[in-house]
């Protein structure tokens, strides 16, 4: 397996931030909940449709944010598309910091982890 460098990454966070996946609003959808900073004011909303199993059918996002919330809600909700809400539920912290692929500063962590955020309080209005 080929090992990428941080230039790459960061290419990939900026071309997600132009080009995000699952950007929308979902409608229907089962349930949904937005989460905001309150360092910058950006938001971002998660949008989940399920299906049986509780496999998450389809997500969705909306809201503003700088290119590593945008690009990490994008990362998020590809990873999480027809997986269980248990998978869902199971995402660390490290794990979505891991999936950017750069380090991220102790300033920065906040905007990595919004979307994870957001996905957790959908994931919890769930019953
Ligand atoms: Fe607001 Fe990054 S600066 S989410």
């Amino acid at each position: 397996m080929a090992i990428l460098s941080a230039d790459v990454y960061k290419e990939m966070i900026l071309d997600l931030y132009k080009n995000p996946l699952h950007r929308g609003v979902l409608d229907p959808c089962d349930v949904w909940h937005r989460d905001g900073s309150m360092f910058c004011g950006d938001d971002i909303t998660i949008f989940i449709r399920f299906g049986k199993g509780k496999i998450i059918e389809d997500i969705s996002h909306s809201g503003h944010g700088c290119a590593i919330s945008q690009a990490a809600v994008s990362l998020l909700t590809e990873h999480v598309k027809k997986k269980t809400k248990d998978d869902a539920l199971h995402i660390t912290n490290e794990q979505m910091v891991a999936m950017l692929g750069i380090p991220i500063s102790p300033a920065r962590m906040g905007c990595a982890l919004l979307g994870l955020k957001a996905l957790r309080g959908a994931l919890e209005k769930e019953t």
